[in-house]
């Protein structure tokens, strides 16, 4: 049986202003601190269940040190670790615990130029009493700060991998499903919305040639559970002071967003809610022409095309 991927796990964050990050995600977008270990901070939102989804330490600049996935099985991470030196692809280990919270791990550069990391041994931190649900099936008391996200979602990644080495990476050795996609008439993909689990996309991967990096890191994105959510999302960031991007819905994931940078970091976070999910196994990638782009990033509302959005934000 093949190693399979289960779950976006958590993005590793380097800020060069570490307060003005802690102050953002924990003060404005409303993440709970699990641990905090010396200057490393590790968030998640009250609805995920891992020690982290987030982790934000000091850096000479914003960058994602890596992207962190859960496999479906224990034995997944040796088994991707075989099938991908049997490639080529060099495989460092993490020893448990090297990361807070976090088994075992191997990382490796994929095909995009992206740091990865397979784990399947997590801790599911148990919260203390003030802070901990009533509901015996969420780990915090919801709204407790801010815009307040109930979990992770999906990270948005660019790269300037030459064709379409860097899709068929995350397809072939990976496993994603391509779900949607923008993609020239003679198969060049420019932008491709791929997942394991039911959502539209757990990673948007977009062709971007003029990088000054192969790959860069466009932005996380964190679930809110209604669009009057996010209209007081937005209400949150306009009274702190923050620009933003959005309301405006996406038609590629009908899903609706908000686009706000953290201070500190220089990354970009999404705050995200509505879509469909996909649970067809015979699915067929949706393609959207080059000339269909700027509809199928916004169906309606603040335009996402022709504006500071589509540059990348930080290396990665
Ligand atoms: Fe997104």
């Amino acid at each position: 049986m093949k190693p399979q991927i289960a779950q976006l796990g958590y993005v590793a964050l380097e800020s060069s202003d570490i307060e003005k990050s802690i102050a953002f995600f924990q003060k404005i977008i409303g993440l709970e601190l699990t641990e905090k270990v010396g200057e490393q901070y590790y968030f998640r939102a009250w609805g995920d269940f891992q020690h982290h989804t987030l982790s934000i330490s000091p850096g000479p600049k914003g960058r994602v040190k890596h992207i962190s996935f859960r496999t479906k099985r224990s034995e997944d991470v040796d088994l991707f670790a075989k099938q991908l030196r049997g490639k080529g692809y060099e495989i460092d280990i993490a020893e448990a615990g090297t990361t807070p919270g976090i088994g075992r791990a191997i990382r490796f550069s994929a095909a995009s130029g992206h740091r990865i990391e397979l784990y399947y041994d997590v801790l599911k931190t148990e919260v203390e009493e003030h802070r901990r649900s009533v509901l015996k099936n969420q780990t915090y008391k919801s709204w407790a700060n801010g815009i307040s996200p109930r979990r992770l979602d999906h990270i948005n990644i660019h790269t300037s991998a030459p064709g379409n080495t860097a899709y068929d990476f995350f397809i072939e050795e990976l496993g994603f499903r391509m779900n949607e996609c923008i993609e020239t008439t003679d198969g060049q993909l420019l932008a491709g919305w791929m997942s394991v689990t039911p959502l539209v996309h757990d990673v948007a991967l977009v062709a971007h040639e003029s990088l000054e990096t192969t790959a860069r890191f466009h932005h996380i994105s964190y679930w809110l559970d209604s669009s009057g959510d996010l209209l007081r999302a937005a209400d949150i960031l306009k009274e702190s002071g923050l620009e933003f991007i959005g309301p405006g819905k996406h038609s590629i994931s009908q899903a609706i967003y908000l686009y706000v940078i953290d201070p500190g970091s220089g990354c970009r976070v999404e705050l995200f809610t509505g879509g469909y999910l996909i649970f067809e196994p015979d699915w067929e990638t949706i393609v959207w022409r080059p000339e269909e782009r700027a509809l199928g990033n916004t169906y309606w509302g603040d335009s996402i095309t022709g504006n500071s959005l589509i540059i990348p934000t930080i290396e990665a």
